[in-house]
């Protein structure tokens, strides 16, 4: 395309202000080769128009801001996701996840994904320990992984992250870069899946950055409430991305990155030492978690 033909003719950009100024820059994406493309720029731009009119932001306040971006993306890397804990504590990956999960009430709810993923977890077979020396109680996590109708899912791919019982990822670990309370592993042909972990605590979200700056800022708690997160895929599927949220933990309702949803708590249960579900013998206290995951199938 030669540049006259890229060249929007239907509007000037001299002596603009307020809203021709807004109406100007709107009409520069008329020419989009993207419709999708042109709608979600013209609304952004209307929208952060408006909000700089709305605040009157002073010019100190955008130079703030764009450090602010600047220092979010300085500190992301592939093993640290800051952007998306922005978005989390905005509550703008939840409102995401409620506009693209509108399903069947049978399915599993959607919940965030967070920041704390990793491409390339370690395999493990079915019944193994993920735990890999992560610090915590012992526990036993089994279900199924099942249809909206109920019918299991055989090999449904498991992909599963947690923290310690320090509330930490192994991401996060200063001293040692060994991976921990993180794995994939395959559902078996009726569609049960198990695991040996530890037990999750409640934990901060990472305060050491800019969005622990803006927490602080706003008084706001970093808490979230123990859980663990799962990413299930089966093909012919919608890849379920949650969380299970553990029951009686005292920031169910208080969680920083609006994530829990009531179907997603249930019950770790503690167990002396004896015989576990799986048969192996246990000489300390431990626990066990039962939950069954229901997909919902992709319309052709
Ligand atoms: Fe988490």
């Amino acid at each position: 395309m030669d540049q006259d033909t890229k060249k929007p003719i239907t509007y000037g950009t001299r002596n603009l202000a307020d809203e021709d100024l807004t109406q100007a820059v709107l009409a520069t994406f008329e020419n989009s080769s993207s419709e999708r493309f042109q709608k979600v720029m013209q609304s952004l731009v209307r929208h952060l128009h408006a909000f700089v009119k709305d605040v009157e932001l002073t010019e100190e306040e955008w130079f703030k801001g764009i450090d602010y971006l600047t220092r979010i993306g300085h500190i992301t890397d592939d093993q640290r996701q800051e952007f998306v804990l922005l978005s989390d504590i905005l509550g703008i990956s939840m409102l995401v996840i409620d506009i693209n999960n509108k399903q069947s009430p049978e399915a599993t709810a959607s919940t965030v994904f967070g920041p704390f993923f990793v491409e390339g977890s370690p395999r493990f077979a079915n019944g193994d320990d993920i735990a890999n020396g992560a610090s915590g109680e012992p526990c036993f996590m089994h279900g199924h992984v099942l249809s909206i109708a109920g019918e299991p899912l055989p090999d449904a791919r498991i992909e599963i992250w947690q923290a310690d019982d320090n509330g930490f990822y192994d991401v996060q670990s200063q001293e040692s870069s060994q991976v921990y309370g993180r794995g994939h592993l395959y559902a078996d042909e009726a569609g049960n899946y198990s695991f040996w972990s530890v037990r999750p605590e409640a934990y901060p979200i990472p305060e050491d950055g800019p969005v622990g700056e803006l927490l602080e800022a706003a008084n706001r708690s970093p808490m979230r409430p123990a859980h663990v997160h799962f990413m299930i895929k089966v093909p012919g599927y919608k890849t379920l991305i949650t969380h299970v949220f553990k029951e009686g933990d005292q920031y169910l309702d208080s969680d920083a990155v609006f994530g829990v949803r009531s179907s997603l708590i249930t019950s770790f249960d503690r167990h002396e030492p004896g015989i576990a579900p799986d048969g192996k013998k246990m000489d300390v206290p431990f626990y066990t978690m039962h939950y069954d995951f229901f997909l919902m199938p992709i319309k052709e």
